[in-house]
Formats: C-alpha cells, sequence, structure tokens
C-alpha cells in the first residue's frame, strides 16, 4: 500500500507577527535585488569602457596551498604577473589575511596582506591597500586590491601584478572551507568553532520564513511520519526544548527526535489513531492530522502547525480498514510453528471490491450481483495464498444447515450457475467470486454465506485449482467448520427487515424477479 502525501502549514500568531516584520539588519544573501550587483567595466574613454561584467561571475581560481601564511618553505615565489579578479580556494585558505604576515612566509620573501576588512554583500567592490612586510615594517610596499564579496559566500579580488618581487598574496588557512570530518548536510555548514571544525546549522537559515522548514511526509504502509529539520526549525527559533505532539496529545510519546538532525512523530495509518481523521472518496481513504510543535524554552507559547494527509488507494484491504461499519467476517486461524493468520470476508457492492456493504443487513435490489471478497489480513502472504475451498449459501444463520447452496465446490465454482464468476482464488493473499443474488424458494426472506478458507503453502502445495467440466459431481464434500467464514445475513430491497420479521410468505411473484432456487437442483449438484 503506497500514500501520497500533502502537507500544509500554519503558525501561530506569535510567530506569524515575526514572520511578516523585517528583522534589522537581516537580508536574505539567496536574493540578488538585495544587494547591489556592482560590475567592473572598461576605463573610462577607452573602447572598453562599455564592457562591463560582474567579477563573481568571471573570475580566476588560484588554488596554491603554499600561500597559506603557516608556510615557511624555501623557494621564494612573486606576484607580478598576476592580473584580473582571482578567487583563492583551496587547502591554503580562501582569503587574504587581514593582519600583517611574518616575512618569508606563504613561500615568499616579503607577504602581501590586505589592510582592511572583507566587505559585505550590499558594499559590492571596495578598495583596499595591500600591505608587503619586509625589513620590519609591515606596510613597506602598498598597492591598491579591489575585493567584492560574492553570493556563494566567498570573494574575489582584483589584483594588478606587485610592486616588486618577491612579493606574494597570501592566504589564511583558517578561511578554509569544509575542514570537517564529515560533510555536512545542505541545512549545516562547516565552521570553525573554539578551534575545532565541525558541521553548524547554516546562518542563512535564520531567518523566520515558515515556508522554509520544509516538512517531510512519509505515508508508510503502517504508519504516518512527519519529519522536520533541527537547523530549519532553530532558524524560526526553536531551541532545543520542543515537545510534539498530534491533535491526540496522548500520542506524544512517538515524538522522536534522530540523529541531532530531525525531530519526528510518526503516527498509526488508522482511522482514529492519535486523532487521524479519516476522509473517504470512491477511489482513496485519506488520513489527517496536525502536528503541533511547542517551545518550552525561548518563547512558551510559540506555536507551530504542520496540517498533513496521506492519501492511500483504496483496494480490499484499505477499504476494509477504513470503513465505518463494514460487514466483515474474520477468523483467526493458527498452523502450527507457522504463526497466527487473520482472514477476513466481506460483501462488496461492485467489481472494484472496495466499497463494502456497511451496517447490519446487506439489502441488495433485484437482479444485483454479490461481491464477495476474502483476504489474508495478518500472516506471512510471502508463505500461504488464500484459497477459498467451499463457499455455500443457506437460508439460515447455521452453517450446518443441511440445505446448501454451492457457490466454490471443492475450489471450483458451480458450472450450473452461468453467473458465478470466480475472479481470483488461490493465487494470491485475496479471493473474490461473484454471483447474482438469489433467494431460496420457499418461506425464506433471508441469504447466508459461509465459506471455509484453507491457507495454501504455495511452495509445496499446488494452490491455483484445476477446474474441468468432467469433474465429479459427486466428489465428496468434507467441510471444517473451525475454518468457516460466516457472512450474513443478506435480504434483498423491500423484503421484511430481519428485525421484524413476519411470518407472512413472499409472494411468488416477487420471488420470480430474483432467480430463484430450486432445492431438488441445488442439493443434487
Ligand atoms: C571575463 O573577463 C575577461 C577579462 O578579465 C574578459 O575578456 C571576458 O570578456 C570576461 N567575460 C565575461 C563573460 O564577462
Ligand atoms: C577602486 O579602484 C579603481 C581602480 O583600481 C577605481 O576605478 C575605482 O573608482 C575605485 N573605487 C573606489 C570606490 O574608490
Ligand atoms: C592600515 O590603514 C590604516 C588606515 O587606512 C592606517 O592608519 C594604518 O597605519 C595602516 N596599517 C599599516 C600597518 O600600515
Ligand atoms: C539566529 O539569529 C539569532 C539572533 O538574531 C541568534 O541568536 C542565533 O544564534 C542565530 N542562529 C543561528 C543558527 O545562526
Ligand atoms: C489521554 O490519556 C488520558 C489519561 O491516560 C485519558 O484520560 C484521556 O481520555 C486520553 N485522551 C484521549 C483523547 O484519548
Ligand atoms: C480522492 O482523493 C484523492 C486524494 O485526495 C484525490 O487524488 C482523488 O482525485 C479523489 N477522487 C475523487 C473521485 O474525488
Ligand atoms: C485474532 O487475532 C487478533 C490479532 O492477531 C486478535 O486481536 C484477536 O483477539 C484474535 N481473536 C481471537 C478470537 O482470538
Ligand atoms: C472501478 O474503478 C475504476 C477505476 O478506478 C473506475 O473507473 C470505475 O468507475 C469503478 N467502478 C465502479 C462501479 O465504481
Amino acid at each position: 500500500m503506497a500514500g501520497s502525501g500533502l502537507l500544509w502549514l500554519a503558525l501561530a500568531s506569535c510567530l506569524l507577527t515575526l514572520a511578516s516584520a523585517e528583522q534589522p539588519g537581516f537580508r536574505n544573501p539567496a536574493e540578488p535585488s538585495s544587494y547591489g550587483l556592482d560590475l567592473d567595466c572598461g576605463a573610462p574613454g577607452t573602447p572598453e569602457a562599455h564592457l562591463c561584467f560582474d567579477p563573481c561571475q568571471n573570475y580566476t581560481l588560484l588554488d596554491e596551498p603554499s600561500r597559506s601564511t603557516e608556510n615557511t618553505e624555501g623557494t621564494l615565489l612573486c606576484d607580478q604577473d598576476l592580473q584580473g579578479w582571482y578567487r583563492f580556494v583551496g587547502e591554503g585558505g580562501v582569503q587574504i589575511p587581514e593582519t600583517c604576515v611574518p616575512v618569508f612566509r606563504c613561500q615568499t620573501a616579503a607577504p602581501l596582506w590586505l589592510n582592511g576588512t572583507h566587505p559585505t554583500l550590499e558594499e559590492g567592490i571596495v578598495n583596499h591597500t595591500a600591505c608587503a612586510h619586509w625589513s620590519d615594517n609591515c606596510c613597506l610596499w602598498k598597492t591598491e586590491v579591489s575585493v567584492k564579496a560574492c553570493p556563494g559566500g566567498y570573494y574575489v579580488y582584483q589584483l594588478e601584478g606587485t610592486p616588486g618581487c618577491d612579493l606574494r598574496y597570501c592566504t589564511d588557512p583558517s578561511t578554509v572551507v569544509d575542514k570537517c570530518e564529515e560533510s555536512c548536510r545542505s541545512e549545516e555548514e562547516c565552521r570553525l568553532v573554539n578551534g575545532v571544525w565541525a558541521c553548524f546549522c547554516r546562518e542563512d537559515l535564520n531567518n523566520s520564513d515558515i515556508q522554509s522548514l520544509q516538512p517531510q511526509l512519509d505515508c508508510g504502509a503502517k504508519e504516518i511520519k512527519v519529519s522536520l529539520d533541527r537547523c530549519r526549525l532553530e532558524g524560526l527559533g526553536f531551541g532545543e526544548e520542543v515537545s510534539a505532539y498530534l491533535r491526540d496529545r496522548n500520542c506524544s510519546s512517538i515524538m522522536q527526535t534522530e540523529e541531532r538532525n530531525w525531530i519526528s512523530v510518526t503516527s498509526p495509518a488508522q482511522a482514529g489513531a492519535c486523532g487521524n481523521i479519516l476522509e473517504r472518496n470512491k477511489t482513496h481513504a485519506i488520513y489527517q492530522n496536525t502536528f503541533s510543535l511547542v517551545n518550552n524554552f525561548i518563547i512558551r507559547d510559540t506555536i507551530l502547525y504542520v496540517n498533513f494527509q496521506c492519501a492511500y488507494p483504496l483496494d480490499m484491504k484499505v477499504s476494509l480498514q477504513t470503513a465505518l461499519q463494514p460487514i466483515v467476517s474474520s477468523l483467526n486461524i493458527s498452523l502450527d510453528g507457522k504463526g497466527e493468520f487473520v482472514v477476513r470476508m466481506a460483501l462488496f457492492q461492485d467489481q472494484n471490491y472496495t466499497s463494502p456493504y456497511e451496517g447490519d443487513v446487506a439489502v441488495l435490489s433485484v437482479e444485483s450481483i454479490l461481491y464477495v471478497g476474502a483476504i489474508l489480513d495478518r500472516g506471512d502472504t510471502s508463505r500461504f495464498n488464500l484459497l477459498l475451498r467451499n463457499c455455500y449459501a443457506t437460508p439460515t444463520k447455521d452453517k450446518a444447515d443441511p440445505v446448501k447452496y454451492f457457490i466454490i465446490r471443492n475450489s471450483c465454482p458451480n458450472l450450473q450457475d452461468s453467473t458465478i464468476y470466480v475472479e481470483e482464488n488461490g493465487v494470491s493473499s485475496e479471493s473474490r467470486f461473484s454471483v447474482q443474488m438469489f433467494m431460496f424458494a420457499g418461506n425464506y426472506d433471508l441469504v447466508f454465506l459461509h465459506c471455509e478458507v484453507h491457507l495454501c503453502d504455495f511452495l509445496n502445495e499446488e494452490c491455483q485449482p484445476s477446474c474441468s467440466t468432467s469433474r465429479r459431481l459427486s466428489d465428496v464434500v468434507v467441510i471444517d467448520p473451525a475454518r468457516v467464514l460466516d457472512l450474513g445475513p443478506i435480504t434483498r430491497k423491500g423484503a421484511p427487515s430481519p428485525g421484524v420479521m413476519s411470518g407472512a410468505p413472499s409472494t411468488s411473484g416477487i420471488l420470480l424477479a430474483w432467480p430463484t432456487l430450486l432445492l431438488p437442483v441445488l442439493l443434487a449438484w
């Protein structure tokens, strides 16, 4: 049974206000309009003046670990040939240091550092002085460097050679990205905190936009699970101390926190469980519930609501699980060493076997078809098929009633009744057959159905019955009453209801409208 899900979100007024209010100083870096698209153009008066580009899109990568300020290697290098926009990457670091660097580091004699702070996204391109440290002077040589912060969280630098050799631009190894042992999830980033590299929740999730919560919904056959990411929850202001519950608060014990990443709640895929609301339409059974999360720590009354629903396509099993009052019969069978089995049998209204009759009595209209479905509801279906060995109707509740009209006999349909159609029997965990409604001749208004079932071990037995016309009608039928499921009563529209059964015999006129069974015929088969 595969389900499909739907989620929607709501926040209590407290956080809703927060969601619409602009937090001072906060901006969404993913939104291009919130920062200036600072461009680099050709020099005024030159033919290139109109040629503009965004340096964040057009730079050269410099992946040279030797630029690290911690590198004291001997061979000296010089950057006099660097011209244009560059981005530093790799193990050496991704930013030029903002403090004076000791001489003979970065595999050069006079290391270049940036006298100024790196810009923010909105500042666009800024000009700073790069200083070369030499001869006890942290700024013996100077050169202009343009710097721009880019939306991906990195910087690009416009470098125009060096005032001499050996001068070289350094990188700060503490700015290396991804020094974490494990790769961080997409909601996290690798940061150096107290000298340790670890994955932390991304800063840019700190935004109070409820849509960013992106809850996950898993509609399983047995249970429904909603999961929320811890980082995204923190971004909305939820701390460590949260409690979660479903519509039925008694289900709060099913809240789980997993692996530092997720908070999840599970609800059994059952009507009423944990406050599940069941809705049915012709094709689906739909469970709805609400997951509420309460912040115990920061703001006591902050509540987050996640409404969710799982829709399960109706099949025989789902329809029996979700019908309010199906006319169903259930039988527990225990096979030695092979476990406990539950077989259920019900009356359905059409050939889709998804709308069971409900109530106390199945009332069928004249000439309607009776659809009977049986299912191995619990037990090892990987090993056993369900086989209806004998199905018969009786005019009374008594399964041992000597008056029996056989629909299936020794696993085969009664060929004398052309309205019998066995759709499935012995080939899976489900069996289904249909037959046109009938009434017993005589003073009977009711019909009861009985089926003797067999759990067929298809690895060791032939489960699919072979039914040939030449079967001997005299085959003896032995019925084990412990394996018989009983359904009924079934009555026809207009007949006296079983509760107020009068002794009045049905008129033959009404009986004629039904395929009437003559007892001598059925007993002979
Ligand atoms: C990138 O910059 C180079 C010079 O630095 C220039 O020739 C080229 O046209 C630029 N490309 C784009 C797409 O702007
Ligand atoms: C930065 O320097 C460039 C030349 O290197 C110059 O064209 C630009 O106007 C300067 N920007 C500022 C804000 O001073
Ligand atoms: C860095 O720049 C500031 C002002 O721009 C200046 O006062 C300071 O002396 C410079 N530092 C060095 C080491 O030259
Ligand atoms: C989010 O911002 C608040 C203050 O605005 C701060 O206290 C909190 O640490 C931030 N959380 C993260 C994960 O950056
Ligand atoms: C929840 O549990 C309490 C005590 O165990 C019980 O009184 C209450 O009726 C339960 N609520 C629901 C909705 O089942
Ligand atoms: C039944 O509900 C499901 C799930 O909501 C929907 O996809 C389907 O279209 C509905 N069918 C009818 C007949 O309304
Ligand atoms: C049949 O089995 C079900 C579940 O295995 C159990 O809940 C029920 O009590 C059993 N009924 C009988 C009559 O043993
Ligand atoms: C049976 O199911 C099919 C497909 O879901 C649908 O088109 C048809 O109308 C259903 N028949 C009845 C009698 O509901």
